[in-house]
């Protein structure tokens, strides 16, 4: 089920989300550029937290945030060439050490991706003004 929001449903969804996360929980998020991954995952982050996500550099590839609970961890995998790349994170120490570990372009890490808790899909839809949000 794919469904719409704007974006201030989509950052309410995030926070509400964000909240309720049990800490150690790995979310991928899926969808085309400007489907609205990032929005959604700094909304997630509030909801853990994490206040001034938005003042983070965007040419990284692992944020680290303070969370409520704990480090929240945002990677970006846009940045990888290619999967093997992905082999070179740390992904046992994030995994040890985030609360959360919140992942756009999941795919882009193949199979050095551990097991998502969550994946979500965001769609592009006719209307500019509206995603689709959908659980995978
Ligand atoms: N309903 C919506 N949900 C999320 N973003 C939206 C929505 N409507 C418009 N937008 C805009 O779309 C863009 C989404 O960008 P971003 O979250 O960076 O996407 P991605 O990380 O998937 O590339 C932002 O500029 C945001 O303001
Ligand atoms: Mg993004």
């Amino acid at each position: 089920m794919i469904r719409t929001l704007t974006q201030a449903e989509l950052e309410a969804e995030g926070e509400t989300l964000g909240r309720s996360l049990q800490p150690g929980a790995l979310l991928a998020l899926e969808g085309e550029l400007g489907a609205g991954k990032t929005t959604f995952i700094k909304a997630i982050a509030r909801g853990l937290g994490v206040a001034g996500a938005a003042s983070s550099p965007t040419y990284a590839l692992v944020h680290r945030y303070a969370g409520r609970r704990g480090p929240v961890f945002h990677l970006d995998c846009f940045r990888l060439r290619s999967p093997a790349e992905a082999a070179d994170l740390d992904w046992e120490g994030l995994l040890a050490d985030g609360d959360a570990i919140l992942v756009e372009w999941p795919e882009r890490a193949g199979e050095w991706l551990p097991a998502p808790t969550r994946r979500f899909r965001l769609h592009h839809l006719a209307d500019p003004d509206r995603r689709g949000l959908e659980v995978v």
